[in-house]
């Protein structure tokens, strides 16, 4: 039987998005709060391992813009908030700055934009009146050196610079900010082509209200679509709802002509007891899940057609950042190189790693894609062995694992190994609990990865 005709233009839509979707990209934050990070060039070795093109710093170091010089890494950086009053004050003061700090490297190393300030309004020192003066003055030093076409200025802005962001369609911006900074900033972000810098962490949102945000909606595992019941627009992801309330934001002031970029996004692979929902299986889910969606999938919902850029945080867990537990367990990656988990972080990485996405009409709803990312659990190999052994009878205990395949004789009895079978049955518990958050933890001796995990010949289930 042949496909019938709207089956086969909704797959032709399906493609055209993905066609389209080329243009979304990842990048990386690269935030140096430790004391123990690889040196630069390292980290640029790093970076290109990966497959990295993009990353964000939080200032103008001098020996991580050498290490990334040539490497053709992308690289925005950062004017910090301590010096936007100088900068706000004195246009000599921002010549000097960008001969010092951005056209001293450019063209070798690619910076394409500068983040004057970060998060300025919710900045204790009070720095929110200097923001727009300092990012004209920063922006004339540009005009001076013909820089202005190929550097991009903005700054980051936090989701709290909203005050109403649900429903979605009813985003808008805090009005005691609106007619001091924001409209002027939009005028200047408008003026200058450049596009809006926004910091969106559903983390924070799903920590604080876990009663009433699904744990799926925030890790991209949402299917059905949660409905905006202004528009009727469906959203598969909180990520998706929160960037598109600040395009309602911007929409509200007449402002939709303007891009966002999302300067940080990320989910804690460790917290505090209070903070619900941080650790690793999450981690890995919404980092691997948010690389998916945004490589595959197109723009938001608000704005199908513009391109969704998204910069991770972060590159490394950061020893040295003050706060709760999770501030410093944001890595990708430990300080000795090695990652926190296994997540693909590239379309190379995507395509090798995925078995064939299907698209379903429902996918295609609400210009949406299925954004499910596979995932196993696997044992921790450095887990203490009583530890292992105690998780690996209690799932097939009392937890209801499918232990047959580990038996003597079975498919999976080799090869014969703790980690071998715990991995199995600790996998078959996951599955079976439909791999809900905290089902693959065991007292940490386990992990969730998402590539199927390899064990002699043994296929490990993905669901049952
Ligand atoms: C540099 O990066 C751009 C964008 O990522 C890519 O299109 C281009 O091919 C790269 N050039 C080289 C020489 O690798
Ligand atoms: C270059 O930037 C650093 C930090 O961003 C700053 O301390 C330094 O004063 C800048 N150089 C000049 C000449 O402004
Ligand atoms: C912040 O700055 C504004 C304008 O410069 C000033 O009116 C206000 O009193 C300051 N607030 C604090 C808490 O310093
Ligand atoms: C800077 O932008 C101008 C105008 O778009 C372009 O001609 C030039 O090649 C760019 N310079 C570099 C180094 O990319
Ligand atoms: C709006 O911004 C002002 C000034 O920063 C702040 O005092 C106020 O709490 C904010 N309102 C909301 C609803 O976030
Ligand atoms: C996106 O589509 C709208 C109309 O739906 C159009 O006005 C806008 O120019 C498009 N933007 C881009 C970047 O293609």
């Amino acid at each position: 039987m042949g496909l019938p005709s709207t089956s086969y233009s909704l797959l032709l839509l399906f493609l055209s998005i993905l066609a389209f979707a080329e243009s979304n990209s990842i990048g990386v934050n690269y935030g140096r709060i430790a004391d123990n990070l690889p040196p630069p060039r390292k980290v640029v070795e790093l970076l290109k391992r990966n497959g990295i093109t993009r990353v964000k710093l939080y200032d103008t170091d001098a020996t991580v813009l050498s290490a990334l010089a040539n490497s053709n890494i992308s690289v925005t950086v950062a004017m910090p908030n301590e010096l936007l009053s100088s900068a706000a004050a004195d246009q000599s003061f921002t010549d000097a700055w960008v001969h010092a700090n951005i056209s001293k490297y450019f063209p070798a190393t690619k910076i394409e934009a500068i983040a004057v300030g970060n998060e300025v309004f919710v900045d204790p020192r009070n720095t929110t009146s200097f923001l727009v003066p300092a990012m004209k003055n920063v922006h004339s030093s540009l005009v001076k050196l013909k820089l202005d076409p190929n550097i991009s200025i903005s700054s980051p802005i936090a989701l709290t610079a909203l005050q109403s962001s649900y429903p979605t369609s009813f985003g808008s911006f805090n009005s005691t900010l609106t007619g001091p900074v924001i409209v002027p900033m939009l005028d200047f972000l408008r003026k200058t082509g450049s596009y809006l810098m926004v910091n969106a962490y559903p983390f924070f949102a799903y920590s604080a209200n876990a009663d009433k945000i699904s744990i799926n909606y925030a890790l991209f595992k949402e299917n059905l679509g949660v409905v905006d019941s202004g528009n009727g627009l469906k959203y598969n992801s909180l990520f998706d709802a929160q960037v598109d309330a600040v395009y309602a934001a911007l929409s509200a002031l007449k402002y939709d002509d303007i891009r966002i970029v999302v300067t940080e996004t990320g989910w804690p692979s460790k917290g505090d007891e209070n903070e619900v929902g941080a650790g690793p299986e999450n981690a890995a889910a919404y980092n691997g899940n948010l690389v998916r969606r945004v490589l595959t999938g197109n723009g938001t919902p608000l704005r199908s057609n513009y391109s969704l850029d998204v910069f991770m945080f972060a590159l490394f867990n950061e020893n040295q950042k003050p706060g709760p537990t999770s501030e410093r367990n944001y890595g990708l990656f430990y300080p000795n190189e090695q990652r926190v988990y296994d997540i693909p972080l590239t379309m190379d990485d995507l395509k090798s790693r995925s078995q064939s996405v299907t698209p379903s009409p429902e996918a295609i709803d609400g210009a949406e894609v299925s954004t499910v990312v596979q995932t196993w659990c696997v044992a921790n190999r450095k887990a203490a062995k009583e530890k292992l052994q105690a998780a690996l009878d209690f799932a097939c205990g009392e937890g209801g694992a499918d232990c047959k395949p580990i038996q003597e004789g079975a498919a999976c009895y080799s090869p014969d190994s703790l980690e071998a079978h715990a991995s199995y049955a600790l996998n078959s518990y996951y599955q079976k609990k439909a791999r809900a958050a905290g089902s693959c933890y065991f007292g940490g001796v386990a992990y969730v990865v998402t590539q199927p995990p390899k064990y002699g010949t043994c296929v490990f289930p993905t669901g049952y």
